[in-house]
């Protein structure tokens, strides 16, 4: 099949990119750096070099596919320190402009990257572009098919701990303690989606993905084992006294007030409800295998 990504060759591109070529299939990958289609060619895709901002770009790019992977992110609408960025508008706009192209080119069959607390208008901080970028989408025609893939919070996320271990030895967050919540591989959302492009398209479809279910404190434990730091613990601390620290280091208000109302949701479970409902089965990397790419990253930023 003729499949175009955009999310360029990112931490769900790259392997998703190499599966689909392994398929057989003929994949164009759409970024938004020039330098980057030597690296897209490496990988036996066709880069296509061109912005997410861009509607016609992604008309003509999307035209002959059978199937296009539709990705928004936040690192296309500005820099988490530039205050006057409004981030959720801007996404929007990408999701209409993907609205808007995929209408232009005539494709069928979208796979939109989403995530969990797309099913809350509000209450899910800065995952409420999700929830708008899903809503743009439903208003395609009937003709055309859609899965949304709703992956949980990613392990990566978790290098971003690296710099609180090194400053105040510990993780520290504005939730925490014992209760179990899911985590993702991007390996395993590749799989899935590769899994989903082979398998029937038909109306709307919503998919969870996640590969492990622990508790902040097991992940401390983890995470403390494979650095050589056992007692390494999950400090919490108040939503307040978090938003307070990150606008103090001047980030965007609306990505602090963001980033704090999402972390408070998973520390309540509120942004959990509706993936309980419909749990997917786990899939194959776990946290303890995540736990060695961590000791990698931790020991080449001492
Ligand atoms: N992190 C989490 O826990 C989590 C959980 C659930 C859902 N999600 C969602 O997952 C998505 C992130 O996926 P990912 O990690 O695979 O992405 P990623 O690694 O951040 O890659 C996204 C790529 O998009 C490209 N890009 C940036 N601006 C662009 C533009 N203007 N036009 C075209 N391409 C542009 C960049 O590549 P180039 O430099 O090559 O252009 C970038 O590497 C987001 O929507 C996020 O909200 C994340």
């Amino acid at each position: 099949m003729k499949i175009v990504l955009t999310g360029s060759i990112g931490n769900i591109g790259k392997p998703l990119t190499d599966q689909l070529v392994r398929q057989g299939h003929r994949v164009t990958v759409i970024s938004s750096q020039a330098d980057r289609a030597g690296k897209i060619r490496e990988l036996g895709a066709i880069p296509a070099i061109g912005s997410m901002h861009n509607p016609g770009f992604l008309a003509e790019t999307f035209t002959g596919a059978d199937i296009v992977y539709l990705m928004e992110t936040l690192e296309a609408a500005g820099d988490f320190f530039d205050k006057d960025v409004d981030f959720i508008d801007t996404i929007d706009q990408i999701g209409q402009n993907y609205k808007q192209a995929v209408v232009a080119s005539g494709v069928k069959k979208v796979v939109h990257l989403s995530s969990i607390g797309a099913h809350m208008k509000e209450g899910n901080g800065i995952l409420a572009f999700h929830h708008n970028v899903e809503a743009i989408l439903n208003q395609l025609p009937e003709s055309v098919s859609i899965k949304f893939m709703r992956p949980v919070g990613f392990y990566t996320n978790m290098f971003s701990f690296i710099r609180n271990i090194n400053a105040k030895g510990a993780i520290i967050s504005n939730y925490g303690g014992d209760k179990k919540e899911p985590w993702v591989s991007p390996l395993d959302i590749a799989s899935v989606i590769a899994q989903e492009m082979e398998s029937p398209f038909e109306g709307r479809k919503i998919r969870y993905i996640a590969s492990d279910e622990v508790s902040p404190n097991e992940v401390a434990a983890a995470l403390g084992n494979a650095i050589g730091k056992p007692d390494l613990s999950w400090h919490v601390i108040s939503d307040e006294q978090l938003l307070s620290n990150w606008l103090s280091i001047g980030m965007n208000a609306q990505i602090a007030k963001g980033f704090t109302e999402m972390q408070a949701s998973q520390g309540s479970g509120v942004l959990y409800e509706d993936y309980y409902l419909h749990q997917p089965a786990l899939g194959n990397v776990k946290l303890h295998d995540f736990a060695k790419d961590f000791a990698k990253a931790y020991h080449q930023q001492l």
